[in-house]
């Protein structure tokens, strides 16, 4: 029996008629663009984020974007992510006109370490005495935001990098793209925070496969910034105060009708679905626990509360297991092959292999195995009993799936993104 990696089409079945019902609704109304249906989902969305505002937009890209040029993000600027997190994340912070850098990420969590942060403040930057602001050595541009990416569903320790924020004046955009939901305890505050809530803004990405996901794109910034709702709001339609009174140059980037009505019905069954993601990464905790020493399994510290968007594991055997679990129809994903500093699109950012060596180690190594609120039992079991056999088999495995899979366990960043160079360092 084949397990895709996702199902996309089993959830939906069973909202059919509910998700019809939406694009009925705006057909009769004729509100394809803004309007009722999508003011509701706003509201809805910022009052499960624990926001004062929501603003739908495009796509997640967008609402990075959107959300750093509100914050003020521009030219002249270094804005700081992590290399491992979807290629959006330094896109975003590009297009809004700032010069992207990276700092490695937590070998635990894979999350943006305060550790190397704290470090790369220190080390690649001066205090400017005059402004008391951070200027980025090499480049003489000047560090005001940093992007934390809670990758795989799994909040990053927002405590200490909210610490580094305040102290060096940086704005804190959260890339809330894969976390719907997820939970932060704030040691400091002494209380769990939804994701999103925790920076100046934050983005969130609709895209089908995610945790709250559209029937086609979509994307959401929210924030309890009033100035921040309001610029954002003007950015994703073509800077407008009302129509035909354009204040900002701006973009085509809005949220239709129809996505908001169908992620409005889909909201209601968020918690649901992410408590069942949880049930199943416990599954997997419990059913590869046999497996300790080969693979490594997701490490969920207790300030975190993940909403599994995905369930990776990791593996010296990568390439071969992804191969071995292919054989047997089981469908896997990397997230991510190649760290962002080491794609073709990044090149002239000057970082080479050796830069971020935790970020590095993990896309060789990470593996995510199929992961969705429907996956049965059954089908998980079916899934880590192929991961056992692996194991257990290691030369007929070896021998059954070939040598070519050990050669895709390197970097090629020369070979792998045509020669597309957008991301320019200043
Ligand atoms: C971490 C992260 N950031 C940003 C994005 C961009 O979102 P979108 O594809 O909706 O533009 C994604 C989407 O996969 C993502 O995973």
């Amino acid at each position: 029996m084949m397990i895709p990696f996702l199902d996309l089409a089993q959830p939906h079945r069973a909202l059919e008629e509910n998700l019809v019902g939406v694009f009925r609704a705006a057909l009769r109304r004729g509100a394809f663009v803004g309007g009722e249906m999508l003011e509701e989902f706003e509201r809805a969305f910022a009052a499960f984020c624990g926001t004062h505002d929501a603003v739908g937009v495009g796509s997640g890209t967008d609402a990075l974007r959107f959300a750093l040029m509100a914050c003020g993000v521009g030219r002249g600027q270094t804005v700081v992510t992590v290399p491992n997190t979807f290629i959006a994340t330094a896109e975003a912070i590009s297009q809004a006109g700032a010069r992207v850098d990276f700092v490695d990420v937590d070998a635990e969590t894979f999350n943006l370490s305060a550790t190397s942060l704290e470090e790369f403040l220190h080390n690649k930057c001066r205090m400017d005495p005059g402004s008391g602001r951070v200027i980025h050595s090499q480049s003489q541009s000047v560090v005001t935001a940093i992007v934390p990416v809670h990758l795989y569903g799994q909040p990053a320790d927002m405590d200490p990098i909210l610490d580094l924020a305040a102290r060096f004046k940086l704005a804190v955009i959260e890339d809330a793209c894969q976390a719907h939901g997820a939970e932060y305890f704030s040691r400091k505050q002494e209380q769990w925070r939804r994701v999103g809530s925790m920076g100046r803004a934050a983005a969130f990405s609709f895209y089908p496969g995610k945790n709250l996901g559209a029937c086609g794109e979509g994307g959401a910034v929210t924030t309890s910034d009033e100035d921040v709702a309001r610029k954002v709001r003007m950015l994703r339609d073509h800077g407008q105060v009302r129509k035909y009174y354009h204040q900002m140059e701006g973009y085509n980037g809005r949220l239709d009708a129809i996505q908001a009505g169908i992620l409005r019905a889909k909201l209601d069954h968020l918690p649901k679905w992410n408590e069942r993601r949880r049930e199943v990464a416990s599954g997997y905790d419990e059913l590869l626990a046999a497996a300790n020493g080969e693979v490594a399994l997701p490490s969920e510290p207790g300030w975190a509360r993940s909403v599994y968007h995905l369930y990776v594991v990791r593996a010296a055997s990568r390439d071969r297991l992804k191969a071995h679990l292919a054989s047997r129809g089981i469908g896997t994903g990397i997230h991510y092959p190649i760290p962002i500093h080491l794609q073709k699109a990044c090149e002239t950012l000057g970082y080479r292999i050796g830069s971020f060596p935790v970020a590095e180690s993990a896309a060789e190594e990470v593996l995510s195995l199929p992961m969705y609120p429907e996956l049965t039992r059954e089908l998980q079991t079916q899934v880590t009993e192929c991961v056992l056999e692996f194991f257990s088999e290691p030369k007929a495995c070896v021998a059954a799936v070939g040598s070519q899979h050990d050669a895709e366990n390197t970097h090629r960043p020369q070979q792998t993104l045509g020669s597309a160079t957008f991301l320019k360092s200043h």
